[in-house]
């Protein structure tokens, strides 16, 4: 796909997205339908269908041949990165969203043979919007994000959530208290796409996250490596959008580099 064609599918995807968001804030002075997925945790509304349903109708609309993964199922099953990809949360942060009316986020990405070349995520009840263009940086609002530049472990403020401190399998125990030990603070604020868009203009110095979706951080990759920061798996791996579920680090450009090694690989 050339550059110029990068634009307009931008505009068309900022569109969208700044559209979806007035639905969703329009949904606040209305009733909700909230249900259950796997658990009481794992919470779905009507809105998070709907916001779903709207992309897909209409980016199918004028993109026909573009394939959609979202996090709701009604996109297409995707199992290969060949073509143009939209990978789609409708609304990340869906406990905020029904507890708060707050803290949630619209997380869209769109992904060419494999390349992650646009990415928006819309803090809806804050009305910020965080986007990257591959290629020429990564903006909030209209204000472009300064590239990100390192920090000591000790003054670093990482956003973690409480997940991790029942977590056997997936790292050795003890290593992720360790890390908390030696940081400044912790933050933990219950949307993934919004912690990493926080990376990204340096809110906060990283992310680290147990077991998340493509969805949920497809479109911070975009968003978060425009501006030089760096975002692997907790192993330091590549992430790919193929795998169902990944644990995601996400940090400084150095700091990410200094976690890997002197807490995280060990
Ligand atoms: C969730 C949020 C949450 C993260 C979970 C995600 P959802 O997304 O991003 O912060 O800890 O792993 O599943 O379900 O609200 O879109
Ligand atoms: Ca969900
Ligand atoms: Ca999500
Ligand atoms: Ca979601």
């Amino acid at each position: 796909m050339q550059k110029r064609n990068f634009e307009h599918l931008f505009k068309f995807a900022r569109d969208l997205t700044v559209d979806a968001g007035e639905q969703i804030r329009t949904s606040f002075q209305k009733e909700i339908t909230v249900d259950f997925k796997e658990n009481r945790s794992d919470l779905v509304t009507n809105m998070d269908k709907q916001i779903e349903r709207f992309f897909i109708k209409n980016i199918q609309k004028s993109y026909p041949d573009h394939r959609i993964l979202g996090e709701e199922g009604f996109g297409d099953k995707i199992t290969s990165l060949d073509g143009t990809i939209w990978i789609i949360d409708p609304i990340d942060g869906t406990m905020n969203f029904v507890h708060m009316q707050r803290h949630f986020a619209i997380s869209v990405a769109i992904y060419h043979n494999g390349e992650g070349i646009i990415g928006l995520i819309y803090d809806v009840a804050q009305k910020d919007l965080y986007y990257a263009v591959k290629g020429q940086g990564a903006f909030l609002n209209d204000r472009k994000l300064p590239a990100l530049g390192s920090i000591d472990v000790g003054d670093a403020v990482i956003g973690v959530n409480s997940a991790w401190v029942f977590e056997k399998k997936r790292i050795k125990e003890g290593i992720i208290p360790h890390l908390i030990n030696n940081l400044r603070g912790t933050r933990s604020f219950g949307s993934a796409a919004i912690e990493l868009a926080y990376t990204a203009s340096g809110k906060i110095d990283g992310y680290i996250s147990l077991r998340l979706s493509p969805w949920d951080y497809a479109a911070g990759k975009i968003l978060i490596e425009e501006v030089g920061g760096k975002i692997s798996t907790i192993n330091g791996d590549p992430l790919t959008i193929l795998t169902k579920q990944s644990p995601v680090f996400a940090a400084k450009p150095g700091l990410h580099e200094s976690i890997l090694k002197n807490f995280l690989i060990k």
